[in-house]
């Protein structure tokens, strides 16, 4: 008892501060102590979220991106495929019949997405038109007017420079033989300029 009122009086002899002051003070300071020892990370753990990801630790990350396949001539059909509905295949989007790997925007144009309407087609009209309307869900753009194409124009510029274009929208797809037996495939652009591969 007498070890307790010596430590309560050396306390007010050497702080001027009665000892529930004292230690109400030194409560405050080991709580703002933590909260600023919060905002700052631990040297230890400083490198944690650049340490390499593993199926183990890695519970938040999307399925890693592939690396884009060059598709080269796809049909409007065969694009469909594409539409993100089968996990396994990328996610393509046309601009100008020029097609592009969207994939890592899956958030966007991946099912539930809220441009999801646009992913395995051709999109060029909706997007010259900011229009979500199915009728203009296509790569029609004929009859439109030149404020509504120089926002395509963008569209294609800012496509260009964020996807890795795959390949390009022909009209129709068809295997023709030839004379000495080559298997030609004769495809056509979308502006209608013939063009053949041999095999
Ligand atoms: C109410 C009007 C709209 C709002 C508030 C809105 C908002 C947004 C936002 C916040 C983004 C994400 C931007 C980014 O992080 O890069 C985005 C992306 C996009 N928006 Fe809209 N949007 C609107 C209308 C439209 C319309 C009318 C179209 C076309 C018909 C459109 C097409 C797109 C496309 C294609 C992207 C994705 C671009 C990419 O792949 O980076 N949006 N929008």
């Amino acid at each position: 008892m007498a070890l307790y009122a010596t430590v309560m009086d050396t306390i007010t002899f050497y702080t001027g501060l009665s000892p529930a002051a004292f230690f109400t003070i030194l409560a405050l300071m080991f709580v703002v102590y933590k909260t600023v020892c919060s905002m700052f990370v631990d040297p230890e753990h400083y490198d944690d979220d650049k340490k390499p990801i593993t199926a183990a630790n890695d519970f938040t990350s999307p399925p890693a991106i592939r690396e884009p396949v060059q598709l080269g001539d796809v049909t409007a059909d065969e694009l469909k495929a594409y539409d993100g509905s089968d996990p396994s295949k990328p996610l393509l989007m046309a601009i100008k019949g020029q097609i592009y790997d969207v994939s890592p925007s899956r958030m966007f144009y991946g099912p539930g997405g809220p441009y999801a309407m646009f992913a395995g087609r051709d999109a060029s009209r909706a997007l010259a038109l900011l229009s979500f309307d199915p009728k203009d869900l296509n790569g029609n753009i004929e009859g439109l007017g030149e404020s509504e194409l120089e926002v395509l124009q963008d569209w294609e510029y800012k496509f260009m420079e964020k996807y890795p274009k795959v390949g390009q929208l022909v009209s129709e797809r068809t295997v023709k033989q030839t004379g000495n037996g080559d298997k030609v495939q004769e495809t056509q652009n979308q502006e209608g300029d013939a063009h053949e591969h041999t095999e």
